[in-house]
Formats: structure tokens, C-alpha cells, sequence
């Protein structure tokens, strides 16, 4: 017989009236779960969690009516995540001391259901697991399908790409294709400390401090990219884009990832609540496109997940991509960790650790 566990959950308290305030607006809430008593369905299992990568449509999620779905009030946030199968349903294929990855319950013990949506996590010789979280997960994969596929024409040799959000999870993937790709390359990030981080440790081409407020972001961007843009990355959207617009070359290529700007206003969801560009014509004038991406609609195809997953490894193992985390200990750290991500107090993959064995 086991020991009754104590089962941590990140609960949300209330819909954030805005900027997501972690103390106000969620809670952790412990319960005594007592594994050979625990009722699962047929297809479910129950994982012990070690890792959670903190990933922006959490917030997105916590807005009524979001496209992917949204977690109500008194609910368990869901995010991806990695952990071990302490209990198996009767059907389940996952047994139990297996690990399994995909969308869960921030939790300690996080009951998931059968689903595409997990799956073995990515096990590569010499790939420590927190990688399928970002390089070999959502990040790693969103920069491929945007930076490759999404857009008409990927970045080419000799232009000129940008990338917004440059020193985070995806922008810090995308920003090294697009060096790979034989393009100059400059980034856009917050504060001088990332700044530095784009030319001195990614050797991008040139980088620009949005937060500067001595400069502003428009004057920075004809600075570093005296040629004018070929091709741009989007994270960010809002002012950024609009920017980014207004110096855009003939024939230029926008894919829009994400527009991170955006999901901590509390207006996402709402019509007109959004700040679009209101440069668009530029799009026209220049003959450009602007191109959207949702790196799930890629990957429901096996060949797209194939090649992608072979050009991550030939990069990865060469040297050529760099992954990049910051990782915060203990499941308490999860609503923090949100903040962080909106303060842009990280760079690359921000992790939570569960168990405290990443940081060791
Ligand atoms: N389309 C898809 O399938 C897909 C999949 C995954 C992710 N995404 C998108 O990719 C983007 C990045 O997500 P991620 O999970 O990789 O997060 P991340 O880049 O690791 O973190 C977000 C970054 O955005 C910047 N930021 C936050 N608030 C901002 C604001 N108001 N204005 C400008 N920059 C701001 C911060 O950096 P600074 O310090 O530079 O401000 C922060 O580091 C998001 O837009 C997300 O929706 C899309």
C-alpha cells in the first residue's frame, strides 16, 4: 500500500482584469491523493509531473472565448508538460513508469486523458528531456513551420530578417534559422541586457531595444536594417508590427506567429480590442504578404513533422542551434512565472522544474 501524496494544483481564481496578477489571480491548492484509491477512466492515466514549459497561450487561456479553448474559474490551468505515469487506466497504452509529454494539468498529479495531444517525449541521445519542451517542442517546432513554411518564401541569403521577441522561447530558435538561411539578421527584444544577449552570445547582425526610451523603436529599426526589411518574424504585434511595416522592401514576407503584446491587455477576445496595423497598405504598395501560422495545423502532417524534426537534429547536434532556458524550481513558481514572461525577464525556454532535478 502507498502513501497518500500531496497533489499541488495552480488553480485560476479569477479572470485577470488585465495584466494577469499572479497572487490575485490564481491560487495553489493542495489536496492528500491517495494513488491505489484513485479512480481513472479507461483511457487515462495519472502522471507524476516533472516539468512545465510557461508558454503564452496560458494567459490566451485564461480569457473567455479563446480560439483554443479557456480554463473557467475554480479550474486547474493546462499547459505542456512532461512526467512519469504513476497509474494507468484499463485501456491506456501509456503503462505505468512510462513518460509521457503533452497537454496536462499544472499539478503535481495531473490525470490526462488519451489524446494526439500526448505522447512519448522526445527521447534523442543526448538531448536532456527539458528540450522537448522548447527546442524539440512547441518552440522549436513554431520557428521551423514559420521561418520555412508559412510565408511564400522563407528569409534568403542577403536579406534582411527580423524577429521580435528575439530572445525568447520561439524568437531565440527563429532568430538562428534565420542566420542559418544566410539572412542579416536583427532582433528585437527589451532592455539592454538582451541586446547584448542577441549580438554577443547569438551573433545576430544588429538588435534593437524596444524599451529604449531614449530611441525610438522606428529610428532603431532604420538604424540596423539601413536596406529596409525582407522578411519579418512576428511575436509581438501592436506598435511593433506596425513598424516593422512601414519599412518593409518589395516583395517582403510577415508571418505572424504570435502577438504577445496583446494577450495581458484584457481586450484580446473583445471586437476591435486588439491593436492591429494600421500600416497594412504598405502590404499592397510593396506587392508583400503577410502570412498567419498555428504550428498545429503543420504538424497534422507526418511528413512536415519528419522534416522538421530532422532539421532541429542536424542543426542541434552540429552546433549550428543553440537552446537557451531559464528555469524556475517548484510548481509555486508557476503563476510567477507568467509575470515573467510579460516582464520579459527571461531568455530562451522558460521552464518551471517540479522536482527541482533540472536546476541540479
Ligand atoms: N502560432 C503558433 O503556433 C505559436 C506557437 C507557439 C508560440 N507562439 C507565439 O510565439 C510568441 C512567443 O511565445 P513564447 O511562448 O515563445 O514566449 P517567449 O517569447 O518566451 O516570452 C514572451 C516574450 O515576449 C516579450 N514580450 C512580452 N510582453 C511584451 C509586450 N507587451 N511587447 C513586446 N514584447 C513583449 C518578452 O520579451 P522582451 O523582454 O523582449 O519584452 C518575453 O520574453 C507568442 O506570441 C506566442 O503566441 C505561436
Amino acid at each position: 500500500m502507498r502513501q497518500p501524496i500531496v497533489n499541488k494544483k495552480v488553480i485560476l481564481k479569477q479572470y485577470p482584469d488585465g495584466k494577469l496578477v499572479a497572487d490575485r489571480d490564481l491560487k495553489v491548492e493542495e489536496e492528500r491523493i491517495d494513488l491505489d484509491s484513485l479512480t481513472l477512466e479507461p483511457d487515462e492515466v495519472a502522471v507524476q509531473t516533472e516539468a512545465f514549459s510557461v508558454d503564452a497561450f496560458v494567459r490566451t487561456m485564461l480569457i473567455p472565448g479563446a480560439f483554443h479553448g479557456h480554463t473557467e474559474p475554480g479550474q486547474c490551468l493546462i499547459a505542456l508538460g512532461y512526467g512519469t505515469v504513476v497509474k494507468a487506466g484499463s485501456n491506456e497504452a501509456y503503462k505505468v513508469g512510462s513518460r509521457v509529454q503533452g497537454l496536462m494539468q499544472v499539478a503535481t498529479i495531473s490525470k490526462v486523458k488519451k489524446s494526439p495531444n500526448v505522447m512519448s517525449p522526445a527521447s534523442l541521445p543526448g538531448v536532456k528531456p527539458s528540450l522537448s519542451l522548447g527546442l524539440f517542442g512547441i518552440s522549436g517546432l513554431s520557428a521551423y513551420f514559420g521561418v520555412f513554411h508559412a510565408a511564400p518564401k522563407g528569409p534568403c541569403k542577403g536579406e534582411t530578417a527580423v524577429i521580435s521577441a528575439a530572445a525568447g522561447a520561439v524568437g531565440v530558435i527563429a532568430a538562428q534559422m534565420c542566420k542559418l538561411a544566410g539572412a542579416r539578421v536583427v532582433g528585437i527584444a527589451g532592455g539592454p541586457e538582451k541586446k547584448k544577449f542577441l549580438l554577443e552570445e547569438l551573433g545576430l547582425d544588429g538588435a534593437v531595444d524596444y524599451k529604449d526610451s531614449t530611441k525610438p523603436l522606428a529610428e532603431q529599426l532604420k538604424e540596423q536594417c539601413p536596406d529596409g526589411i525582407d522578411f519579418f518574424f512576428d511575436n509581438v504585434g501592436g506598435e511593433t508590427l506596425d513598424e516593422v511595416l512601414d519599412q518593409i522592401n518589395q516583395g517582403s514576407r510577415i508571418v505572424i506567429c504570435g502577438a504577445i503584446s496583446q494577450y495581458d491587455t484584457g481586450n484580446m477576445y473583445k471586437k476591435g480590442g486588439s491593436q492591429g496595423p494600421s500600416n497594412y497598405m504598405k502590404l499592397a504598395e510593396t506587392s508583400s504578404s503577410m502570412s498567419g501560422m498555428m504550428v498545429g495545423h503543420f504538424l497534422a502532417s507526418p511528413v512536415n513533422l519528419a522534416r522538421s524534426v530532422s532539421y532541429l537534429m542536424w542543426h542541434y547536434y552540429r552546433g549550428n542551434l543553440k537552446p537557451y532556458e531559464h528555469i524556475e524550481v517548484g510548481l509555486d513558481s508557476f503563476g510567477k512565472s507568467m509575470e515573467i514572461m510579460f516582464s520579459g525577464g527571461h531568455i530562451g525556454r522558460l521552464v518551471v522544474d517540479v522536482t527541482g532535478d533540472l536546476a541540479k
